[in-house]
This record gives structure tokens, sequence and C-alpha cells, in this order.
């Protein structure tokens, strides 16, 4: 069975983006492949966080992860603080990784740019990527598309250090959906949707309560030609919301277009309201079980077990390939 693993930063309500990107596909291949899905509290301190709230957002992923149908029985769910071998696989990468490749990276520079100062995390981030993904000898890894250059990364690395060290990691391959890789914010579908935007319009968290959902989707950007076909180009707007639509409904935009009789950009978005209020309603009665139940701590403190009986040998690997510590 090919190993899966994947991550999501404990920084704020999911939203449509993370699901329709990510964690979709999550559920899918936990049918047939062994999956880690982890929350990411190393990456999340690469900017200033408060403590208390970093706390209630772990707990957060955590229960959206098994609301959305991540099985603990057929999944691993661990947050990442709780294995040591991310930040000691992370150090060892970083000194087989170049600040040249890194300052390349769009997410730094968009993360850095006009900053005077920029802490050394947001740099060496990708690095802490690339061991998350290298220390469990992952085969694939599902993302979104702005983490392609992320993946690139990680292959170069693994790569670099197998020719140097011989045979020390599996080279992963990332996997990106077909509609939902690239969610564009609904105010400004110029920009991806994302979690720290100020707008909270620009978004749909996956706990919205449907009133919310459907001030969003009525209010999100179109544009003033009022014709519906999809061109992300030309109307952005429209077509990422056709998008949203063909991802949540697992319909294809072609036969989404076939089937309508929208009189205009009104009717589309009023039947992407009730599509989107229909898919996030299990979801949300999912947390509310899931949330404060005994049994999420019990899954988070059994994961970290799991995962660690994975990467405690992928490290002792690497140790030896690199002559570190003393050979028992
Ligand atoms: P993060 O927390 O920003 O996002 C989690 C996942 O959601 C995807 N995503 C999107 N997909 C489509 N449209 C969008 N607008 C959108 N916004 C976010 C992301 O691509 C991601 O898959 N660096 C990662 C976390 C991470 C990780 C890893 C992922 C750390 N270590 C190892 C995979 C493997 C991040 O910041 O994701």
């Amino acid at each position: 069975m090919k190993r899966v693993f994947s991550g999501v930063q404990p920084t704020g309500n999911l939203h449509l983006g993370n699901y329709l990107g990510a964690l979709k596909q999550f559920v899918e291949l936990q049918e047939d492949h062994e999956c880690i899905y982890c929350i990411v509290d190393e990456h999340a301190i690469t900017v200033p966080q408060d403590p208390e709230q970093l706390r209630k957002h772990i707990l957060d992923v955590a229960a959206l992860y098994m609301a959305i149908g991540i099985d603990p029985k057929k999944s691993i769910i661990f947050v990442q603080s709780q294995v040591p071998g991310h930040a000691e696989l992370g150090w060892i990468l970083c000194c087989n990784s170049y600040t040249g490749e890194l300052s390349r990276m769009t997410q730094f520079k968009a993360k850095s740019g006009g900053k005077e100062s920029v802490g050394t995390g947001l740099l060496t981030y990708p690095v802490l990527m690339a061991a998350d993904i290298l220390l469990y000898d992952t085969d694939i890894v599902p993302v979104g598309n702005d983490q392609k250059q992320h993946i690139e990364l990680t292959r170069d690395i693994a790569i670099r250090v197998n020719n140097k060290y011989g045979d020390t990691f599996v080279v992963p391959d990332g996997r990106f959906m077909k509609s939902g890789a690239r969610i564009m914010a609904l105010d400004d579908p110029e920009s991806k949707m994302s979690k720290s935007a100020e707008n909270e319009h620009s978004r749909i968290s996956l706990l919205d309560e449907d009133s919310k959902i459907k001030k969003s989707i009525m209010r999100a950007t179109t544009d003033s030609d009022g014709e519906i076909r999809f061109d992300p180009e030309n109307k952005p707007g429209v077509s990422n919301l056709l998008n949203i639509y063909s991802a949540l409904s697992g319909k294809t935009v072609d036969e989404i277009l076939a089937n309508q009789q929208w009189r205009g950009y009104g009717d589309l978005k009023k039947e992407l309201v009730a599509v989107t209020q229909e898919a996030m309603a299990p979801i949300k009665r999912n947390f509310e079980e899931i949330r404060y139940s005994e049994e999420l701590i019990r899954v988070l403190n059994d994961g970290a077990e799991r995962a660690n009986a994975i990467a405690e040998p992928v490290m002792a690997r690497v140790r030896d390939r690199f002559g570190m510590g003393i050979k028992l």
C-alpha cells in the first residue's frame, strides 16, 4: 500500500479552499492507502501566535479532520510537535539546502515582502515541510496548487541527499485536485482564498452559519457582461463560482452548464448557496459532536504514538547515513 502524508496549519478556521484543494483528497485516499494526516503547529509558529489561540486551533483542526470523514481507525491523525523527528530532520535538511533556493519560494517572497525584519523560520519553513514528508517515506502528498513549489523543493532535497549519502529518502509525488486545486477569494478572484484575508466574506469557513454562507456567496465579485461561461482568464469571478460548484457537487463544469436554466449570475449564486449549505451541514454537526469529546485527545495521543513508530526507524536510517551519533 502506498503511503500518503499531508498537513494543515492550525492558524484559523479552515475554509472551502482547504477543503476542496486538500481535505477532500485526504478522505478519498484513506480507502486504499496508508494515510498520515498532521496538524503542523511547528509551521504555525513561523509567524507570531497567541498560545491560547494556537492550542484551540490545533484541536479545531483535529476535530475538523474527523468531521469531514477522516477515520482514525484507517488514518493516523496527530500533532507535529508530538513527534520529535520533524524538528530533528528539519535541522538536518537545513544543512542540505541553500538560502538561494529558499529565498526564491513564492510564499516566502509574499510573506516577507516589504518587511524590515523577517523571521528565519519563514525562510526555512519549506525545509521543515520537506522533513514532514520525508520522515515517513511518503509516496504521495495531497495538497492544493499553492504547495506545488514546496513539493518540488522536497523532491530536490531528497534526490540531493540520496546522491550524496546513498539511498536515504523515498522521493514523493504531489497530488492535486482537478477542480479544487486553487479556489480563489470570493471578493477578489485574482487572489487565492486564504485564512488570513481581512474580509471575512472573501472565504467560506467550514463552520460558517447558513446565513454567512449566503451573504458571502451572494456578494461574490463577478463581472458586468452577464454571460455565464467558464473562462478563468477573462471571467475569474464566475469561473471560480463554477469551480466551487463543480468541486462540491462532483459534476464537471460542462455538465453543470448543460443542465442549468439560470437567467443571470444571481441564479447561479442562489444554487451555489444551496449546494454549499448542504455540503457544510454534516461537517458542522460532526464537529460539534467531536470537538469537546475525550475521544479527540485519545485519537491524537494514539496518532502521535503510531506516527513516531514509523518516523523513528527512518530517523535511525538518516543518522546512520550521515554518521551522526554512535552506533549501538
Ligand atoms: P495550509 O495550512 O496553508 O493549507 C492546507 C491545505 O489547503 C490547501 N489550500 C488550498 N487549496 C485550494 N485553494 C486554496 N485557496 C487553498 N488554500 C490552501 C493547501 O495547498 C494545503 O494543501 N505548508 C502547508 C502545510 C504543510 C504540509 C506539510 C502539507 C506543512 N507540512 C507536509 C503537506 C505536506 C500549508 O501551509 O498548508
